[in-house]
């Protein structure tokens, strides 16, 4: 049996998937084998000693020390396109709520309450001050052509807009998926030069942390409008304030607000509801637990963001599965073989400097034999299944 820890609320329809013979799930277990987590961080906390395996219910992974559990031989996963549509939905929507001022007129309308028939003459006299432009025609510049990305290119053009995507690791995959219409660069600038609206949807990393900064919203039109469905942290808070003072920036809707920017004129401020619909939670925790069953019974690795994706069918009884530094899939042969251990079928891979190979076979695995696996130089950790 196989105990998953569950931080946050995860997805009670998704979580069924998980076959109750095999898997135990709780929101309090001392040593899970398996987390699943949403938006909890986890940096703070000690990984548990029989941690194997961890699954972010989304695609950000800010939120798990991945270094930390790549030493320990601990397995993360992400589950890449499961909530993009509930993401594209909000995104397309806040292209709307940064023009059409809808939030400031609803605020405003609720202020007329008690005025009887005084209401629509008001309303009439009032609504001026909260028009805002379409979005027909306009340039849309879309920051990180992911699973989020090109389903928001695709949809705005949809709309009428034009599109420029950025994106310097496009992946044939993402490129063909995109209308053709869609104009796509590996230059930033020509995004800041063209777009009327630039939405981000680019991971957090050191290149991507604060990429709408002051320089880059000099490169901008007057007027540009700015929405971050992705972290906060992309969005440099001092630079797109003073942006939103000067008129440089229209608007800036942000599922990540900070304090800062809260009641700030332009900012449509939204408590990280991106992937916050039924559906995508239950894509997302359906994705997690596919993902952790084939790792935890059958040692496969799909959408792991530490570990190379391996997929082979078990053919034997026993599986050696090694996380390794570097590829040493080849001194874990020989010590198989020295222990006299047949191998009926093997695979491996590496990404970046992190290796895993399995290997399939009829033969019990000794104490001895698994002691010598563990002494071979690179590896950080051996599992039997
Ligand atoms: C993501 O990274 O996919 C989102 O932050 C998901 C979420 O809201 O949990």
């Amino acid at each position: 049996m196989y105990n998953i820890l569950t931080l946050n609320k995860i997805s009670k329809s998704g979580l069924a998937n998980f076959d109750p013979e095999l898997f135990s799930c709780s929101e309090t277990l001392a040593d899970p084998d398996a987390i699943i987590v949403r938006s909890a961080s986890m940096h703070d906390m000690e990984l548990p000693s029989n941690l194997l395996a961890v699954a972010r219910a989304g695609a950000g992974v800010n939120n798990i020390p991945i270094d930390k559990c790549t030493e320990k031989g601990v397995c993360v996963f992400n589950t890449p396109g499961a909530n993009a549509n509930a993401v594209k939905e909000l995104v397309i929507c806040s292209l709307f709520l940064t023009s059409r001022k809808i939030v400031a007129g609803a605020k405003w309308c609720e202020t007329l309450k008690g005025e009887g028939a005084e209401v629509s003459k008001k309303v009439e006299k009032g609504k001026s001050a909260f028009a805002g432009p379409e979005i027909l025609g306009k340039t849309l510049g879309v920051v990180g052509l992911g699973a989020i990305g090109v389903l928001v290119a695709n949809a705005a053009k949809g709309l009428g807009m034009k599109v420029v995507g950025y994106d310097p690791f496009l992946s044939p995959a993402a490129r063909a998926s995109l209308d053709p219409e869609i104009t796509v660069t590996a230059d930033l600038d020509d995004v800041f030069a063209a777009a009327d609206y630039i939405t981000l949807h680019a991971p957090l990393t050191d290149s991507t942390r604060g990429v709408i900064g002051e320089e880059n919203l000099k490169k901008a039109k007057d007027g540009v409008r700015i929405l971050n469905f992705s972290r906060a942290e992309l969005v440099d808070n001092a630079g797109i304030l003073s942006a939103l003072s000067s008129g440089k920036v229209a608007a800036y809707a942000t599922d990540f607000p900070t304090d800062d920017q809260l009641l700030a004129d332009g900012v449509t401020a939204i408590p990280h509801l991106g992937a916050s619909t039924p559906e995508a939670e239950e894509n997302c925790a359906v994705m997690a637990v596919k993902q952790l069953s084939d790792y935890l019974l059958c040692g496969n690795v799909k959408n792991s963001v530490n570990l190379p994706s391996l997929s082979l069918e078990k053919s034997a009884k026993v599986r050696v599965c090694a996380i390794t530094k570097g590829d040493v899939s080849a001194h874990i042969a020989e010590a198989l073989a020295s222990s006299g251990i047949e191998v009926k079928n093997s695979a491996s891979a590496v990404k970046k400097d992190v290796g895993y190979c399995v290997f399939d076979s009829d033969a019990d695995i000794t104490d001895d034999a698994l002691e010598q696996l563990k002494a071979i130089n690179g590896v950080i950790a051996i599992r039997i299944i």
